[in-house]
């Protein structure tokens, strides 16, 4: 397998999961709460803030020429209006490592987790957040531009209709089935959630109760919450205005947005299930994206739909630990779909495996970049591959049980130790 010059091979880590103590976000309040839906808080995560240079070393040692980052909105301004300039040197030192180490930075202004005070303030469903994010991105732009090539605005802007579907479906279920209506509805999002189970009504009250406390609001609008339609809109105007502001310091800076997609395949009479779910998790958007640079792809697995809606994974298939069905086949076939209705330059941003068996991240990755090369033989422009994760990291609400990293950590004494699959990732690259 042979890859054009130039092509990026990389590894993608967002801020909350691996840097630690974010302790100005809204996700640190929700983990530190009596009645938290996290299995455990993030604390020092992998203590990436204070050990990237060792992380972007073992990334160039390897091979990779790529590192997919964020940039933590909670830390560049953690109060409104209160920009912080010693995190804005942080992250000069983080991308001038990576000049350093001949690997090209892409850097995500948004990747779930924002400012608290932001929440406080109406959150993902309040008109004045889509300035306030793009003032926020012009101020990065502003300081730190001149390293800044290739920038995602929002990371998986689509998670939040995903979620509101996925908690719709579930309370339906759970009125059926219990349990497996649980496990089904979770593995169904490519992202670690919790949706309590028992004695539910009975826990929502409290968390309100204590949401109330910190948020100011019983239900808060955090990025991942169940989106309105409203809310949808909101987060793609927040992405026009943040490209328009960022392009107005930078006119040459490559932006773009992305999305959670899964593989969408129909049985006989899904076919209609199958392009509704399509078009709810990417055609929709098209009208927000279509100028940008390029697109940011994600993915993990596919989804079989049905006419009664989508199947379970199919009985016998190997599962990961999220419990996703391994099918790493799944990302050249949503290439090709993207490819159709969106033209543009492609890059993968995120595309991985929850294992503790290394040599399935090897496999999933080998038949995954089979399927990017034969894609790119067919003339589509796909610009990169950044596999997730970097490292083993915060699985959100999950903790830190499950194994996305190419290296991983022990969290004792954050040593860090480089698996099979990061030599073999950095092989692919020219
Ligand atoms: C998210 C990551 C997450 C990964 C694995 C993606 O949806 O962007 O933050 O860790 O999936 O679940």
């Amino acid at each position: 397998m042979n890859f054009p010059k130039g092509f990026l091979i990389g590894a993608s880590t967002a801020a909350h999961q691996v840097e630690g103590n974010n302790i100005h976000s809204d996700y640190w309040a929700l983990e530190h709460m009596a009645y938290s839906s996290f299995t455990e808080p993030s604390g020092d995560a992998v203590d990436h803030y204070n050990r990237f240079e060792e992380d972007i070393r073992l990334m160039a040692e390897a091979g990779l020429n790529a590192y997919r980052f964020s940039i933590e909105w909670a830390r560049i301004e953690p109060q409104p209006g209160e920009f912080d300039e010693k995190e804005i040197a942080h992250y000069r030192a983080v991308l001038e490592c990576c000049r350093a180490n001949g690997i090209e930075p892409i850097v995500t202004m948004h990747h779930f987790t924002s400012p608290k005070w932001l929440i406080c303030q109406g959150g993902w469903e309040a008109e004045e957040t889509v300035q306030k994010f793009a003032d926020y991105c012009a101020y990065v732009v502003r300081q730190l531009g001149d390293l800044m090539h290739y920038v995602c605005t929002i990371n998986e802007a689509n998670m939040g209709l995903q979620i509101a579907a996925i908690s719709q479906r579930y309370m339906r279920m759970m009125q059926k089935n219990g349990e497996k209506a649980r496990a089904s509805a979770e593995s169904s999002v490519q992202v670690g959630i919790n949706l309590e189970a028992n004695s539910m009504m009975e826990r929502m009250k409290k968390q309100a109760a204590e949401n109330m406390q910190l948020f100011g609001t019983p239900q808060p609008q955090i990025f991942v919450s169940g989106r309105t339609e409203n809310g949808d809109k909101l987060v793609m105007r927040a992405h026009q205005a943040a490209r328009a502001a960022m392009k107005a310091v930078k006119p040459d800076l490559q932006v773009g947005i992305t999305l959670s997609l899964h593989d969408i395949q129909s049985v006989d009479g899904g076919e209609e299930a199958a392009l509704k779910e399509w078009t709810e998790e990417f055609l929709h958007y098209l009208p927000f994206i279509q100028e940008d640079d390029f697109f940011g792809v994600q993915n993990y697995t596919r989804t079989i739909m049905g006419p009664e809606g989508s199947r379970p994974v199919p009985e016998g298939a190997e599962t990961t630990q999220m419990g996703y069905e391994f099918y790493p086949q799944a990302l050249e076939n949503v290439i090709r779909s993207v490819h159709k209705r969106l033209p543009i330059p492609l890059m993968i941003t995120e595309n991985g495996i929850a294992t503790a068996d290394d040599s399935r991240r090897v496999a999933f990755m080998e038949q995954a970049l089979a399927g990017v090369s034969r894609c790119i033989e067919d003339g589509i422009p796909v610009l990169g591959y950044c596999h997730w994760s970097l490292l083993d990291n915060f699985e959100w609400q999950k903790g830190f049980s499950m194994t996305f990293g190419l290296v991983s950590v022990n969290r004792t004494t954050m040593e860090r130790t480089p698996k099979k699959s990061l030599t073999v990732l950095g092989s692919f690259a020219g």
